[in-house]
């Protein structure tokens, strides 16, 4: 069997998009199935972490004895599983598609199809990335994903510098068969050392073993706590 380096180690993932409501029976989300996020759960239990997996609506979900998972559904409720379970995780790894904006008011009643147009208004969600990163103790390590459109590399590294993570994760969508709903996945590691590795097309649980050796082999894995 595997190793077990992260025997004795707590850490928490988020996995899977948000749903945010619009009335009783609609909501706004994305398509992120969560099998990125399920993937790295399921590696850092099979190197022996005790890890609490925050997932949001999935058809997917973990099988590891050591994953605890909570089922959310929205960015707040995320936000809040996290900040109840991240103190006391030597590593954090937040993988969820966590929606920006939720709708101000959800109508306590279905919406009617009335006029032409239908405008609901947007509020922002929190960031649950950056305000781990705020609380971050020395003895955390964070680590975030990034899936941008255009300048890859400098936006990944801005969110690196602004969250306050130690890794970010970029998630190519320029490769055919990477990302959303897919079950492979080109990835990019930075770390706050400034360099940063570009790994081949593979499948999301190589991804996440690869994620997970680049940890072990170039950051500072914090004692227990
Ligand atoms: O800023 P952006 O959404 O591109 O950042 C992506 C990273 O931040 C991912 O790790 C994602 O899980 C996290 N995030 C978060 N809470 C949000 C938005 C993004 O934790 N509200």
């Amino acid at each position: 069997g595997k190793k077990q380096l992260l025997a004795g180690k707590k850490a928490l993932v988020t996995a899977g998009p948000t749903y945010e409501r619009i009335d009783p029976v609609r909501f706004i989300g994305n398509f992120s199935t969560g099998k990125m996020g399920i993937a790295i759960a399921e590696e850092l239990a099979a190197n022996g972490a005790e890890v609490t997996l925050v997932l949001g609506p999935s058809h997917y979900s973990a099988t590891h004895k050591n994953i605890t998972t909570i089922h959310v559904e929205s960015a707040r409720q995320m936000y809040d599983a996290c900040m109840a379970h991240f103190d006391g995780a030597e590593i954090s790894i937040l993988a969820a598609a966590v929606a920006d904006y939720r709708p101000e008011e959800v109508a306590p009643q279905k919406i009617k199809k009335q006029s032409d147009t239908l405008e609901v208004k947007f509020t922002k969600n929190p960031d649950i990335l950056a305000s781990l990163g705020a609380i971050k103790k020395e003895n955390q390590l964070l680590v975030g994903f990034a899936l941008e459109t255009n300048n890859e590399m400098s936006n990944a590294l801005k969110k690196l510098q602004n969250k306050n993570a130690d890794m970010i994760v970029l998630n190519s969508l320029q490769d055919e068969g990477a990302g959303f709903g897919h079950d492979t996945n080109k990835i990019t590691i930075l770390d706050r050392s400034g360099s940063h590795v570009t790994l081949p097309l593979q499948s999301k649980k190589d991804a996440a073993g690869a994620i997970i050796k680049y940890i072990l082999e170039t950051q500072h894995v914090p004692e227990n706590n």
